[in-house]
């Protein structure tokens, strides 16, 4: 007997089976949509950066760069990182290629892999997968506004009620000199550990993240951020609010909402979710106008958000909300022998170019396999063509759910086939191989 097989996917990732897969895509192609609807262009970037583009942008004090890093060394003596954000990438590219010389705002999306070597726990992974998007180069408050707006649709477009938009204005560095000054005395007079001391030190906003309660509690009389804002601050941040009101967005101050970031100035924001423990935040966001410089650009304000796909997926779990009939198949063709799997092949691939979701059974199953296989596939109609119904010139076109099956000449399946999906489904549009429905 052979051994148990042995080789796992590391800690702290995992992998997305059927029917989940369809679900996962679904989800991204939501995200997708509703970003690219607002003007959003796509951006790929590549899943490796220079070390340098996450310590600079991101900021050498947060978890994610101080201890979250999959960094290395290549052969060739390159300190390259894998990108535990996307922001700083995009910033980078962005840069290097002069988008920024072009029409501003520079508004870009994008779609993949990130990678932290966080403690893994329920919604927290060392590999996980963001929608993000950026609109770089305007600091207008209409973009923060629009990309806020923009993900709560996709998260109410999803079918999830229980998303609540969390805000805050963090100013900038004409204001925030004053705040950090402040807060600092004030956490000087806490009883704090010595590493939350050190991080008072190096960060003091940072300590208003912290998530203990024996913190939480000596933080009531906090100063707030939002009480040191300059004028054209607080008039940017009025204005996002304005404009989320307008459109009908709800949301809830969250003054002592920092993020894990360094580059974020003005408008911050999370999206959370109550059915998801201590990890509930589904996405998160807000204006970077410092990044650039910090990267070695010009200044170029900025603002985005990422969504996470995987605490997306739990979110719906918890909500209980199924996203796909889970339908990959159409149709399942079933050859009943192998004399007829060349004409069964030639159908499916028909079908397929047709933009049918098509398969049939392979093997040379005998019939009893073939329509085990077909009732497996979950497709809502199968073929089913033995050696008379060839020699005949026909086909059967069953439907699963009934039963009932009727011939059809093999010349017309195709049309038969629509229209049995469009009875099931409602008229559909279907992407045909090379060319118009
Ligand atoms: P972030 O808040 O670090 O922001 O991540 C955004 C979202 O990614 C989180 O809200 C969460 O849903 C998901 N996420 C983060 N870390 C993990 C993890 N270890 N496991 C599972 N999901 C995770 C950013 O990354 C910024 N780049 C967002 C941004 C874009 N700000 C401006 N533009």
């Amino acid at each position: 007997m052979a051994d148990e097989f042995s080789l796992k996917a590391p800690k702290g990732t995992f992998d997305t089976l059927p029917p989940e897969g369809e679900a996962l895509l679904q989800v991204r192609t939501s995200m997708a949509e509703g970003i690219a609807r607002a003007g959003y262009a796509y951006i790929e970037t590549p899943v490796l950066e220079d070390t340098a583009v996450f310590v600079r942008g991101v900021g050498e004090s947060t978890d994610v760069v101080s201890k979250e890093m999959y960094s290395f060394t290549t052969k060739g003596g390159d300190d390259v990182t894998l990108r535990p954000e996307g922001t700083a990438a995009v910033m980078r590219a962005v840069l290097e290629h002069s988008l920024h010389k072009g029409a501003l705002p520079v508004k870009l999306w994008y779609s993949g892999s990130f990678f932290r070597y966080e403690r893994p726990q329920a919604g927290r992974y060392r590999h996980f997968s963001q929608v993000g998007a950026e609109a770089i180069g305007s600091d207008d408050p209409a973009l923060d506004a629009e990309l806020i707006a923009t993900a709560m649709d996709v998260f109410t477009t999803l079918g999830l009620t229980r998303v609540k938009l969390l805000l805050n204005c963090l100013g900038d560095h004409n204001d925030r000199p004053a705040y950090r000054a402040a807060l600092a005395s004030y956490l000087d007079g806490l009883d704090l550990d010595a590493p939350t001391r050190e991080r008072a030190k190096v960060n003091p906003l940072r300590v208003l993240d912290d998530k203990r309660p024996e913190v939480q509690e000596q933080l009531a009389g906090v100063p707030l951020v939002t009480d040191y804002l300059s004028a054209d601050n607080r008039a940017h941040y009025d204005t996002v609010r304005e404009l989320l009101s307008r459109c009908g967005v709800q949301w809830e101050e969250s003054p002592k909402l920092v993020r894990g970031l360094d580059y974020y100035t003005r408008t911050a924001f999370e999206f959370v979710h109550d059915g998801l423990g201590a990890q509930s935040a589904v996405g998160g966001g807000g204006r970077y106008d410092g990044l650039s410089a910090s990267l070695g650009g010009p200044d170029l304000p900025a603002v985005g958000w990422a969504l996470g796909v995987d605490r997306t997926m739990l979110a719906l779990r918890a909500e209980g909300v199924r996203l796909v009939g889970a339908r990959t198949l159409d149709v399942f063709v079933v050859p009943l022998g192998e004399s007829v799997a060349t004409a069964a092949f030639e159908l499916v691939t028909l079908l397929r170019r047709a933009g049918v979701r098509a398969d049939m059974a392979v093997d040379g199953r005998g019939a009893k396999g073939a329509m085990k296989a077909a009732n497996r596939s979950a497709a809502p109609l199968a073929i089913v063509m033995g050696d008379r119904d060839v020699a005949a010139g026909e086909v059967q076109l069953k439907d699963m759910a009934t039963g009932d099956q009727t011939a059809v000449p093999r010349e017309s399946i195709l049309s038969a086939v629509l229209a049995a999906l469009d009875e099931l489904d409602g008229p559909t549009p279907r992407r045909p191989v090379g060319g118009s429905a």
